[in-house]
């Protein structure tokens, strides 16, 4: 089963909308002609101009949070209609960042991922072990408990088009990249825990990237296994080094 590779840049909390602007229309020349899925997720004041800035490519544009309700008095949040009419197609859901400062529990990634579906945003699922928990060999216990909570009541058709994304959060921001053997070893895990819930076709098809302090030097080696089909890029992604990545087979 050929998977299509995809490489995402999660922008976090950085570039203001003229930033926007700015880095993308200098990547954009750097990152067409590729054939991977070039997908940049940005704050959601940055959308409208990242949207317009890459109308006319084939670079997409996803958001980094949205919360599960339609409308109502929530103040601050952002609704999926938003992100859809600005011409959002995929949204980050359950970063470890958001589970670790925002307290987002898997039952609110659950409803998160079956809201975005509805809409037809296509989730980027984070799933991702501490460093305490690897030490204590729970890692792979640990991430089949939260792929089964985020897929809960998400059918097959649905699980097929999601996206996984693997990374340890001892990896992310830090340097400190899993080799691609320790990546291989949980995105197969992962890959095994979706076989077991929806069967052959679905775990063949669904893509699980891998991100944490994915960086030219070491993107060819982690997407060449066979588990990994592509990254989800932090610090990289707000550099000219992100093209690089998109350009992996290239490195
Ligand atoms: P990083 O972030 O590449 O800066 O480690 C990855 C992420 O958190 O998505």
């Amino acid at each position: 089963m050929v998977r299509k590779k995809m490489i995402a840049g999660n922008w976090k909390m950085n570039m203001s909308p003229k930033e926007t602007v700015k880095l993308l229309g200098e990547l954009k020349p750097m990152v067409s002609g590729s054939d991977v899925d070039v997908v940049f997720c940005v704050p959601a004041i940055d959308i409208v101009s990242a949207v317009e800035t890459v109308a006319g490519t084939d670079i997409q544009i996803g958001a980094e949070n949205m919360f599960y309700e339609e409308k109502g008095a929530y103040t601050g949040e952002i609704s999926p209609n938003m992100l859809v009419e600005a011409g959002v197609s995929y949204i980050i859901i359950g970063h470890s960042e958001r589970r670790q400062y925002f307290k987002e529990t898997d039952e609110m990634i659950n409803k998160k991922v079956r809201k975005a579906i509805e809409h037809d945003l296509t989730p980027i699922i984070c799933c991702g072990e501490t460093l305490e928990q690897r030490e204590q060999g729970i890692t792979l216990e640990f991430i089949k408990k939260q792929i089964i909570g985020a897929f809960m009541h998400v059918s097959p058709e649905q699980a097929m088009h999601c996206i996984i994304a693997y990374e340890p959060i001892w990896a992310i921001g830090t340097g400190r990249v899993a080799s691609s053997a320790q990546a291989q070893e949980v995105c197969q895990g992962i890959r095994a825990t979706i076989r077991n819930i929806y069967g052959n076709q679905v775990a063949d098809q669904i893509r699980i990237l891998y991100g944490g302090s994915v960086n030219a030097g070491n993107a060819k080696e982690l997407f060449s296994e066979e588990d990994i089909d592509g990254g989800l890029v932090g610090g990289a992604s707000l550099k000219p080094e992100f093209a690089q990545i998109v350009h992996y087979k290239d490195l």
